[in-house]
């Protein structure tokens, strides 16, 4: 039987030739001949691998030396603290805008650890669309400013530029970075978990200006001053080997296809070929407003929703993995990373036309 298509939100599919990579170097990194997971973090070869996935993520960010990154254990989740402990005293103020269920989480932790400032929020719509920016309301204190640029669950992305807010710009882009070109200068801090777009689970990217850092805050545990990590090059503890290689393989596949400006391409493709299918269609439909579509994390509901498990049974039986919403908002959602290609989505729309046909 062929591969199945997973289009699971996270963990989720890795592209077929970073498999064929770790399979046929498992045993033996690097001419080692022990594997990626049994040298030490101080080993000259691990030392370089994060020297060089740094490097590589970098370029393909097109970021200069302004910016560090950090390879970190804790999951996105981890940085919805991390962030105001490193960024934020208890007594001053962070501006947070709220896109969907990741923003509301973040919201959540952060005012353990200072005064936040919901600056506007999508709720009134169910999160279809994104805030307008002449309705938010910003707060002169703030420290930062936070987004969730790719809301996972609601399938709403930002476009928009976020120049001119007069305040550090701090982005969860845990489920579209490195999917396109985006204006990462406008960004001071970045976070992303790997096992969506990147790699596996068990290390988190952060991206962050290191003119940013003043001090943290004094409970926060050594593990977690972002400053800290910078100075020890990510090693101030044992860090998660294996994930940074998963990472590294999945960036050198990237290169191998032409970078950001080529996976961009085929993104887009991808995506509108998939709200193509939906939108002609009375069959299905994709809630959320045009102009802020997720090009990574599609939902749609059948017009009949009780043909959802048949739905998701099928889909199933042909091989399609992973369809069903998030159980939060329901229906099915199609997610469309970098791994996914567009025959897996035509697959998908192939897929869809025949259930209609049957089933309506
Ligand atoms: C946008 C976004 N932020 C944060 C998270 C949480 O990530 P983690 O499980 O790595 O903590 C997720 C996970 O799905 C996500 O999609």
């Amino acid at each position: 039987m062929s591969r199945p298509i997973n289009f699971c939100s996270g963990p989720a599919a890795l592209p077929l030739p970073v498999l064929d990579r770790i399979s046929a170097e498992l045993h033996d990194f690097q001419g080692s001949k022990i594997s990626v997971m049994e040298h030490s973090h101080r080993d000259r070869l691990i030392v370089r691998l994060f020297e060089e996935t740094e490097a590589r993520l970098k370029s393909l960010l097109g970021i200069g030396d302004a910016y560090r990154v950090l390879f970190l254990p804790g999951g996105a989740t981890l940085q919805f603290s991390q962030v105001p402990m490193n960024l934020l005293a208890p007594n001053e103020s962070a501006a947070y805008l709220t896109t969907g269920a990741w923003s509301q989480k973040a919201i959540k932790e952060a005012a353990k650890y200072g005064n936040i400032v919901e600056v506007a929020s999508s709720k009134e719509t169910n999160f279809t669309t994104m805030p307008a920016r002449d309705t938010w309301q910003l707060p002169a204190d703030a420290k930062y400013f936070h987004i969730c640029t790719n809301e996972t669950i609601h399938g709403v992305e930002w476009f928009d530029s976020l120049e001119d807010l007069g305040m550090p710009v701090v982005a969860d882009m845990s489920s579209h970075l490195l999917s396109r070109s985006m204006p990462i200068d406008e960004f001071d801090l970045i976070y992303a978990g790997a096992q969506k777009n990147l790699g596996t689970a068990g290390v988190t990217i952060v991206v962050v200006k290191e003119d940013l850092l003043e001090g943290c805050q004094p409970l926060t545990p050594g593990l977690m001053d972002y400053q800290s990590q910078i100075d020890n090059d990510s090693m101030v503890n044992t860090p998660p080997v294996y994930p940074v290689w998963v990472l590294s393989l999945v960036l050198e596949w990237l290169e191998s296809l032409g970078g950001v400006a080529a996976v961009e391409k085929i993104n887009r493709q991808k995506a509108e070929s998939l709200y193509a299918a939906i939108d002609a269609s009375s069959f299905y439909r994709n809630p959320v407003a045009k102009d802020c579509r997720s090009w990574m994390n599609i939902p749609f509901v059948l017009s009949d929703d009780s043909l959802d498990s048949k739905f998701i049974d099928a889909s199933q039986n042909a091989g399609l993995l992973n369809l069903k919403g998030h159980r939060s908002v329901g229906g099915m959602r199609a997610s469309i990373y970098n791994a996914i290609t567009q025959t897996d989505v035509d697959t998908l729309i192939e897929f869809m036309r025949e259930f209609e046909r049957v089933s309506a």
